[in-house]
C-alpha cells in the first residue's frame, strides 16, 4: 500500500463494512465524511510507522482489498481488513492476512478486534488466534446514576510516558506513536495515585476508546469519569469487551447502557489483558 492508495482503500473498507450491516429496504450505512477522514489519517499514520504491514490487493489495476497491521514493541495488531463485497469469499482475504501476519514475525503476541463477519472469524482462527466472544455496550448514560468520581484529571502529551508504562504492565507493550493520533482526536483522562495508575481516551461523544489501568479500582474511576462526559441526549457505545472486563460491563449496565454480543477479541500467545478496554484500531 502506498500513500496514493489511501483514498480508494478507505472506500473499499467502507463498502466492506457497509455490506456487513446491509438490511433489506434500508440505505447502506456508509461512513460519515468525518469518519472517512479519520480512517485516512490512521492509514497515513500507519504508512509512516508500519509501511511493511500495510497491503492492498489489486484486480486489473483496481484496489479490491486492504489490510493494515502494526507492530508495537513485542505486540502485533491488525488495524484494518476488508475486501470489496462482490469479491469476498474468494481467497483475497486469506492472501492479505498472510502478508499482514508475516509483518509480525518475531512479535510475541497478536491482537485483533474482529467484526461479527463469520468470514473474518474463520480467517483469524485459521491463523491461530483464539476467539474471545465480545460485547457491545450502547445507549444513553443516565446521569442521575453517576457516582462522584475522584482522582481523575484531564491529561496531555506530558502524560504519555505514564500511559506507555501502564500499557506495558497491562497488555505487555506500549501504544507509542499511536497515542499521538488518539491525543489529536480525543480527550485523555489520567488517574495516577499511590495505589495504582491508568488512563482512558474519550471520544467527543463520551464513548471510552481505550482504557488501561493497573487495578480495577482505578479502571472503574476512569470509566465512570468517561461516562460522565457523555452528552445525556446522545447515545454512546463501546465494544470489544470480553467477559474478563466484567467490571466495565457492570459499570455500563449501572449507568443505564444495554449489552449485546458482537464480534470477537482475537488473541495469539496472550490472555485478554485486564482491566483493559482496547481500541478497535490501535488494539
Ligand atoms: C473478512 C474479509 C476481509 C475476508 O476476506 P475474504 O476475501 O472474504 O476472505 P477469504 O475468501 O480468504 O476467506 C473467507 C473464509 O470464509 C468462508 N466463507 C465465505 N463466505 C462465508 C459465509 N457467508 N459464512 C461463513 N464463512 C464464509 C470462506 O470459505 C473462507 O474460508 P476457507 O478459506 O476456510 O474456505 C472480508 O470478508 C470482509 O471484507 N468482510 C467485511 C469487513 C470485515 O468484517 N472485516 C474484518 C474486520 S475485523
Amino acid at each position: 500500500m502506498r500513500t496514493g492508495d489511501v483514498t480508494v482503500a478507505e472506500s473499499v473498507t467502507d463498502l466492506a463494512f457497509a455490506a456487513l450491516e446491509d438490511r433489506p429496504g434500508m440505505p447502506l450505512p456508509r461512513r460519515s465524511t468525518a469518519r472517512a477522514r479519520r480512517w485516512r489519517d490512521r492509514a497515513e499514520h500507519l504508512l509512516r510507522h508500519d509501511a511493511g504491514g500495510c497491503w492492498v490487493a489489486e484486480d486489473e489495476g483496481h484496489v479490491v482489498g486492504v489490510t493494515m497491521a502494526l507492530r508495537r514493541e513485542s505486540l502485533w495488531g491488525l488495524s484494518s481488513y476488508g475486501v470489496l463485497p462482490r469479491l469476498q469469499g474468494a481467497g483475497i482475504g486469506k492472501a492479505l492476512l498472510e502478508v499482514a501476519v508475516a509483518y509480525g514475525a518475531g512479535c510475541l503476541r497478536g491482537f485483533i478486534c474482529s467484526s461479527h463477519d463469520p468470514r473474518a472469524a474463520r480467517r483469524y482462527r485459521s491463523a491461530g488466534f483464539t476467539l474471545y466472544p465480545a460485547m457491545l455496550l450502547t445507549g444513553q448514560v443516565d446521569r442521575s446514576l453517576l457516582p462522584v468520581s475522584e482522582g481523575v484529571r484531564e491529561g496531555s502529551a506530558g502524560d504519555l510516558d505514564l500511559c506507555n508504562s501502564v500499557d506495558r504492565q497491562v497488555r505487555g507493550a506500549a501504544h507509542g506513536p499511536d497515542f499521538e493520533v488518539l491525543l489529536n482526536r480525543s480527550t485523555l483522562l489520567v488517574c495516577d495515585q499511590l495505589t495504582g495508575s491508568g488512563y482512558c481516551f474519550v471520544e467527543t461523544d463520551g464513548s471510552p476508546h481505550v482504557l488501561a489501568a493497573t487495578n480495577r479500582r482505578v479502571a472503574s474511576r476512569l470509566l465512570w469519569e468517561a461516562l460522565a462526559r457523555a452528552d445525556p441526549a446522545s447515545p454512546i457505545s463501546f465494544g470489544d469487551v470480553t467477559a474478563e472486563q466484567e467490571w466495565a460491563v457492570d459499570i455500563a449496565l449501572a449507568a443505564g447502557l444495554t449489552v449485546r454480543n458482537e464480534g470477537y477479541v482475537c488473541l495469539r500467545h496472550m490472555r485478554p489483558p485486564t482491566p483493559y478496554l482496547p481500541s478497535a484500531h490501535f488494539l
